[in-house]
């Protein structure tokens, strides 16, 4: 199979299609991955949480996003790579280009970054030196201590804030749009207003893409997942099946239902 760039999630777009995107943090989910014939994979920031056992995504570091990076990209044969940028590596512009430099360094294709629009000059930078860059916006969990908790985003006037951000981002040079735990108008609203192609999380079935963490989608996580998480183990009968259940989900729009989404 030929390897996907960010190119090709445009065409994907441009052709109305869907695209799957999962969280990965080592070498052999990397390779089952790539063999279920899923897209993108994302070394999240949430390997804080997941792998360390963090209650917050803050105290990841870019040295546990390079080693878990590498990894990935060890197992990788044709996905794309996206690798977060943890918590205040965005400190100064350029603090920003040199962890997102060694991201780059490690296996990643692109890098991913949690905001709004004050973004705008990190992207601008970033991307004008070849660094592609996702923009995650809505919840962003790095910011959770403001935020008061894991709550939807974007609701009422603050959903026309989010697609301003958006189109303001794409503006500045960013390639990619997240949109985690939003209503889902405000997800179509921001896919129908950007060119570039967007990932949602908890941000209903009208978005380019749609991405899970690799654990909550194996049923893995322990206690109560969130709204929009899918077990796609309860119907498979191994880890490969599932992979690939969800890949089909995605690709067919059966996933996510209106159950998974925020009215
Ligand atoms: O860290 C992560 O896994 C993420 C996704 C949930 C979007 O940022
Ligand atoms: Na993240």
């Amino acid at each position: 199979m030929k390897a996907v760039t960010v190119t090709t999630l445009k065409d994907i777009k441009a052709a109305g299609d869907k695209f799957s995107v999962i969280t990965c943090y080592d070498a052999a989910f990397s390779q089952r991955i790539n063999e279920a014939g899923i897209d993108v994979m994302l070394i999240g920031d949430s390997l804080g949480m997941v792998l360390q056992g963090h209650d917050s995504t803050l105290p990841v570091t870019l040295d546990d996003m390079v080693y878990h990076t590498r990894a990935v990209k060890a197992g990788n044969s044709r996905c794309l790579i996206m690798a977060d940028l943890p918590f205040m590596s965005d400190s100064s512009i350029p603090t920003l280009l040199e962890n997102a430099a060694a991201l780059m360094r490690a296996g990643a294709h692109l890098v991913k970054i949690e905001g709004d629009t004050w973004l705008a000059a990190g992207i601008t930078e970033l991307s004008r030196r070849g660094i592609p860059v996702c923009a995650h916006l809505g919840l962003t969990p790095q910011t959770v201590n403001q935020l008061g908790g894991y709550k939807v985003q974007g609701r009422g006037e603050a959903g026309k804030a989010l697609v301003d951000a958006a189109k303001n981002l794409e503006a500045a040079g960013a390639s990619l749009i997240l949109l985690e735990c939003v209503p889902t108008e405000i997800g179509k609203a921001v896919t129908e207003a950007v060119n570039c192609p967007v990932i949602g999380i908890g941000a209903g079935p009208h978005t380019d893409g749609q991405v899970l963490v690799l654990h909550d989608l194996l049923g893995i996580t322990p206690g109560k997942t969130a709204k929009f998480v899918k077990n796609f183990m309860t119907e498979a009968d191994s880890i490969p099946a599932a992979l690939k259940a969800y890949h089909e989900a995605v690709k067919t729009g059966r996933f996510p239902a209106e159950e998974h989404s925020f009215q």
